[in-house]
């Protein structure tokens, strides 16, 4: 049972779907409804991860008369962890706030490692406003995850493979074979709380985002390229973020294996688990000039004219900064889409 006797009060963020899906639900997680002192519903949504929105969350903070020794609860995906965790840390200069993710993404991914904020700016940029802020707590409960459409599951699912291929051989072959069907129960529990062990080891080595942080970018060069793609060709088209890394990932072990010598077998496994969990990447290669453009404005790229990415030598060592030619992308894109 979650103890939050040293708070003064406990606030609960959440968002409509959230609500009505998981609500019921958290008993189940050890958090009785009667600790709440009052809540806040947001309508659901990433248009809605912005500072009007946090603005919603601060006047709230004040007429309920918030103090630093309260509590905010985040219940929900990984857009109500950013911004709850944002407005709680600048709230009075920063109190308390607890998540409890909702999606598989936000369990592995958006509910640990201290990164809150906001999109930001015209054209609007991803992240663009925020803090390094820790959560008390993330409290995983696998039981939320029963109402979570499979589409989404899988694009946390994307994220825990890419935990497991840089952490180790092991831990690849455990997700690999895991069956997907069995991912609201206690055991896949446990799954979870290694990948997240796994992210919460690299975040604590570098907690600013400075240098080993950055091998958790594998598979974001390509995979942010493809999901910016696919969303200014058409909502309709977009896929969500962990499908793209599923995607990136793919390609990227393909440049691993050109360029640091990543053996085939790895290269084909991961195709393998891609083809028959995602299906085929959604570009042909009409979209190879495209995604360059997008991949060499990058912000992770030190240099114009380059292209920087994590790599991997072998599942569990990865090399960051890896400078690669758009030739060689070209080729990886190629291979990407003759899958
Ligand atoms: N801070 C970080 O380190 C970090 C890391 C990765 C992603 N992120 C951020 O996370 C966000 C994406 O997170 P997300 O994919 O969780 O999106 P999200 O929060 O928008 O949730 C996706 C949708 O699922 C609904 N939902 C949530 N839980 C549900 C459940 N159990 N059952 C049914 N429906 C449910 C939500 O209402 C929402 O409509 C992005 O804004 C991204 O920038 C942050
Ligand atoms: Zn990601």
């Amino acid at each position: 049972m979650l103890d939050l006797s040293k708070y003064d009060r406990v606030f609960l963020l959440t968002d409509e779907l959230v609500a009505k899906c998981c609500q019921p639900v958290l008993p189940l997680c050890g958090v009785q409804q009667s600790a709440f002192s009052s809540q806040l519903v947001l309508p659901a949504g990433e248009e809605q991860k912005n500072i009007q929105t946090v603005q919603k969350i601060w006047d709230w903070l004040f007429e309920q008369q918030a103090t630093r020794s309260s509590l905010l609860i985040n219940l929900g995906g990984g857009v109500i962890c950013d911004m709850g965790g944002f407005a709680a840390s600048t709230y009075m200069r920063g109190i308390a706030y607890l998540n409890i993710p909702t999606t598989l993404l936000a369990m592995v991914d958006a509910g640990t490692g201290g990164k809150t904020g906001v999109d930001f700016g015209t054209p609007l940029v991803k992240n663009g406003i925020g803090v390094f802020a820790e959560p008390v707590e993330t409290i995983i409960c696998p039981e939320l995850l029963s109402s979570l459409p499979a589409e989404q599951l899988l694009s946390g699912y994307a994220e825990m493979i890419k935990h497991a291929i840089l952490q180790s051989p092991e831990a690849l072959a455990e997700l690999l074979e895991y069956d997907l069907r069995k991912v609201a129960t206690p055991a896949f529990g446990d799954v979870i709380r290694r990948s997240v062990a796994f992210k919460q080891s690299v975040v604590e080595q570098d907690p600013h985002d400075q240098g080993l942080r950055q091998i958790l970018n594998f598979g974001h060069t390509v995979g942010h390229a493809i999901e910016a793609l696919l969303l200014a060709k058409s909502q309709k088209s977009a896929k969500p973020h962990g499908w793209c890394v599923m995607y990136g990932m793919v390609a990227e072990a393909y440049l691993s294996h050109m360029i640091c010598g990543l053996p085939t077998e790895t290269v084909s496994t991961l195709s393998r688990f891609m083809l028959e969990n995602y299906g085929a990447a959604p570009i042909t290669c009409n979209d190879y000039e495209a995604l360059l453009q997008l991949m060499l404005h990058d912000k992770k790229n030190k240099e114009q004219g380059t292209i920087v990415c994590t790599l991997l030598q072998s599942v569990g060592q990865p090399v960051t900064g890896q400078t690669v030619t758009p030739q060689q992308l070209r080729e990886a894109l190629e291979y990407l889409c003759s899958l």
